[in-house]
């Protein structure tokens, strides 16, 4: 496979992948050889085999592409962020319905990962301030990079934190966040344990809500009564979610489904 040679065309590109993707057992070959030959074909043959063999290992689509379409954009991914999932995508939907209604001004995104929920919604709520906070720096340089590339980066903040150690709630706030929910030993989809960030994924063992009751013991600790969060919740943890929201002095607003029917976004106010 030399460039401009066969196989480097859509069609035999399409037809190779197809039936390496059908012998290592993919879930939808044809559909992955589609996607695989739309984006690579033309490249050089040292290429096209790198990124087939990829493949073959497992990666993630996404980061080979090194893009993920979310909400209206494409966002910038690598092995350091998480890949956006549509399943967050309530979340965008439900904060662009709360901040004009609550007149939020910032929204604080913890745990940002690509930037995907608190750029999503920038983008569509010209006036609305940002912080995005994570406590990788390398997933922050991620965000930095799609901020710029949608033109927000006068409008965003980023900042390396463990959730809000070193970060004041803003006035006039909301607070998002997709902390990570998983168990280690819970099964998680093809190629994800093997390539996305741990530190996105896991939660400690046993522990699943454990991020949530660091970020809102930090919320009772600082923020001003009637200060609204949103969180993303893992499918199961919602009952137990809420129990310990209202446990810590919040009240629990509301939930919402995700567009697969699972409970997946949660809102809560401090009492
Ligand atoms: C589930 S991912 C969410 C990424 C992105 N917000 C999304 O929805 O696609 C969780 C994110 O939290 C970050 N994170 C994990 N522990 C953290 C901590 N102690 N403080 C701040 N961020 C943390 C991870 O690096 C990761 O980017």
């Amino acid at each position: 496979m030399s460039r401009g040679s066969p196989s480097s065309e859509p069609s035999l590109l399409f037809e190779t992948a197809r039936a390496l993707f059908s012998s290592a057992g993919l879930e939808s070959p044809e559909l992955e050889a589609r996607f695989f030959a739309d984006a690579f074909a033309g490249q050089e043959e040292a290429t096209i085999r790198d990124l087939l063999r990829r493949r073959l290992a497992g990666e993630p689509f996404a980061y080979l592409e090194g893009s993920r379409g979310f909400w209206k954009h494409e966002f910038r991914v690598t092995p350091d962020v998480l890949i956006p999932r549509p399943d967050s995508e309530v979340l965008v939907e439900w904060a662009l319905e709360l901040i004009p209604a609550l007149g939020v001004e910032t929204l604080l995104d913890l745990g940002t990962g690509s930037g995907c929920l608190l750029l999503s919604i920038m983008s569509d709520l010209p006036d609305l301030d940002g912080i995005g906070v994570d406590l990788s720096l390398a997933a922050l340089e991620i965000a930095r990079e799609n901020g710029d590339r949608l033109n927000l980066a006068d409008r965003v903040q980023w900042i390396q934190s463990s959730w809000l150690e070193g970060v004041r709630l803003p006035r006039q706030g909301l607070l998002v966040a997709n902390p990570p929910y998983i168990e280690p030993q819970e099964e998680v989809g093809p190629g994800v344990r093997e390539h996305e960030p741990h530190q996105a994924l896991f939660a400690p063992p046993g522990d699943p809500l454990a991020c949530y009751r660091v970020i809102l013991n930090q919320v009772a600790d600082g923020g001003p009564s009637g200060f609204p969060v949103l969180f993303e919740v893992g499918a199961q943890r919602m009952e137990a979610l809420c129990g310990l929201a209202e446990s810590l002095g919040f009240q629990v607003v509301g939930q919402r489904n995700d567009f697969g029917g699972v409970p997946r976004a949660l809102y809560l106010c401090r009492n």
